[in-house]
């Protein structure tokens, strides 16, 4: 017995896992349905949230919550790794996971007000807050793959954060992409697996954490 909880085992063992499959032989589809994505992302969605998601981002998806989640899945990823691979073969490695995946979420949040380019948001505490809430969000879910034995990157997004993918899926352009959720599946055949850079570096407990006394 490792004396640890069923949820610190799982948090413990969810890691950064690149899978690269093949853009011209992509990994056949491992049979995740979108009914199990969905009640992941449900459950996902119990994440705690400070402030409301202004009006503005209500109009499409109504919620309050300040975080938005756009999914595909393994077949709509093979058929967007089809377009791309013609219009933005510049996409690269995205391109290799999106032939290996069994879905992709893109998770956004609603920063206040609807910014030009050049100030992505404004550095106000609401919308550190906003950002907070969705990464709570967005961790939920990936533990819950996990936990169902799914292996899981939260990438930045490259070619996905873009107005390309934005317009083609009608995501709100006021909305900013947190992450590109690639859910992947435990047998990935002879796919590459690449791990996450910083996976050593943490640490120990003691090198990011300490006890504050309140006694004199
Ligand atoms: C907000 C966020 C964005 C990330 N974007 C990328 C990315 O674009 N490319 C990448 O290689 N890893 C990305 N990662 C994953 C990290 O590289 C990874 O979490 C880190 O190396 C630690 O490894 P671990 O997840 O296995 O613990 C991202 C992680 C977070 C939280």
């Amino acid at each position: 017995m490792s004396g640890k909880s069923e949820l610190q085992q799982i948090i413990a063992s969810r890691q950064t896992s690149k899978v690269l499959g093949d853009i011209d032989h992509p990994l056949k589809p491992s049979g995740l349905k979108k009914d199990k994505i969905d009640a992941w992302i449900e459950a996902a969605g119990n994440a705690p949230f400070h402030y409301q998601a202004e009006r503005l981002h209500r109009e499409k998806l109504t919620s309050q919550v300040p975080w938005r989640m756009y999914k595909l899945d393994a077949d709509d990823c093979r058929e967007l790794l089809s377009e791309l691979k013609l219009s933005a073969p510049e996409a690269g490695k995205i391109l290799n996971m999106l032939a290996a995946c069994d879905a992709l979420v893109l998770a956004t949040w609603t920063p206040d007000q609807c910014s030009d380019d050049q100030l992505m948001f404004e550095g106000t505490e609401r919308n550190m807050e906003h950002i907070a809430a969705a990464s709570a969000a967005a961790q939920n879910l990936i533990l819950l793959a996990t936990e169902s034995g799914y292996r899981t990157y939260w990438s930045s997004g490259g070619i996905l954060r873009t107005p390309v993918i934005f317009d083609r899926f009608d995501i709100p352009l006021c909305e900013i992409l947190l992450g590109a959720i690639f859910i992947y599946p435990d047998d990935v055949g002879t796919s590459e697996i690449k791990e996450g850079k910083l996976k050593d570096a943490r640490g120990k407990l003691e090198d990011w954490s300490r006890w504050v006394s309140a006694s004199t």
